[in-house]
């Protein structure tokens, strides 16, 4: 008699959702979709490889940035480059939408950047805090040269001067979720950016 595990019996009770389209969600209007996304991702790719020298690390900061970061290093694999990746966890947003000002590091460094070329990288830069504050983290802590990377920018909204290297889409002062970004932790697993009510 066929036995059939659980992972089997799963693919095929849900063979049509592969490829079907997102629905969006309620409350969210999509501003970037999954192929306007994938497409800026592999230019950036391209900008960065051009820029930075063959051997660099990647800092991510959590949580925001960790869909883009795991999209970034496999379109930077496709073109031959391999950076080393490593993640800060900072915080600087309660679960409102306005930032509480302050920004704190959670848990330690990443011990791979003295001396090291440094890649920053963040979902979304707004006041600057944040970017500023972890810059100035890894260039006391040895970094040889940082750059910066965010997907989004919000240039309006800029309280504190910090470069920013390589930006994917710049946008007006809305608040926006998915792709790893949330509103009080929810919609970070969405595909798409969006605006939220
Ligand atoms: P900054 O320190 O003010 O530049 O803020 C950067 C951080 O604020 C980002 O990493 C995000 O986590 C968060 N943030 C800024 N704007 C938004 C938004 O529109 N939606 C969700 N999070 C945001
Ligand atoms: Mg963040």
């Amino acid at each position: 008699m066929p036995t059939t595990s659980l992972a089997d019996e799963t693919r095929e009770a849900q063979p049509a959702m592969a490829g079907s389209a997102n629905p969006a969600t309620p409350g969210v209007t999509i501003l970037f979709d999954e192929q306007r996304i994938a497409q800026r991702v592999e230019e950036l790719a391209r900008s960065v490889a051009g820029a930075l020298d063959e051997e660099f690390v990647i800092v991510g900061l959590l949580k925001g940035s960790f869909v883009f970061v795991a999209d970034f290093v496999r379109a930077l694999d496709r073109i031959g480059v391999q950076p080393e990746v490593e993640f800060m966890r900072v915080a600087s947003y309660g679960r409102g939408k306005e930032s509480s000002g302050t920004v704190q590091l959670i848990g330690g460094m990443p011990d791979a950047v003295d001396g090291r070329t440094v890649l920053l990288v963040d979902d979304i830069i707004d006041t600057g805090r944040s970017l500023a504050y972890t810059r100035d983290l890894l260039l006391e802590h040895g970094a040889a040269k940082v750059w910066t990377c965010t997907l989004l920018d919000k240039p309006s909204r800029r309280e504190v001067e910090v470069p920013v290297d390589f930006v994917g889409f710049p946008i007006e002062d809305i608040f926006v979720v998915g792709y790893g970004i949330d509103y009080a932790e929810r919609y970070r697993h969405l595909p798409y950016i969006g605006a939220v009510e």
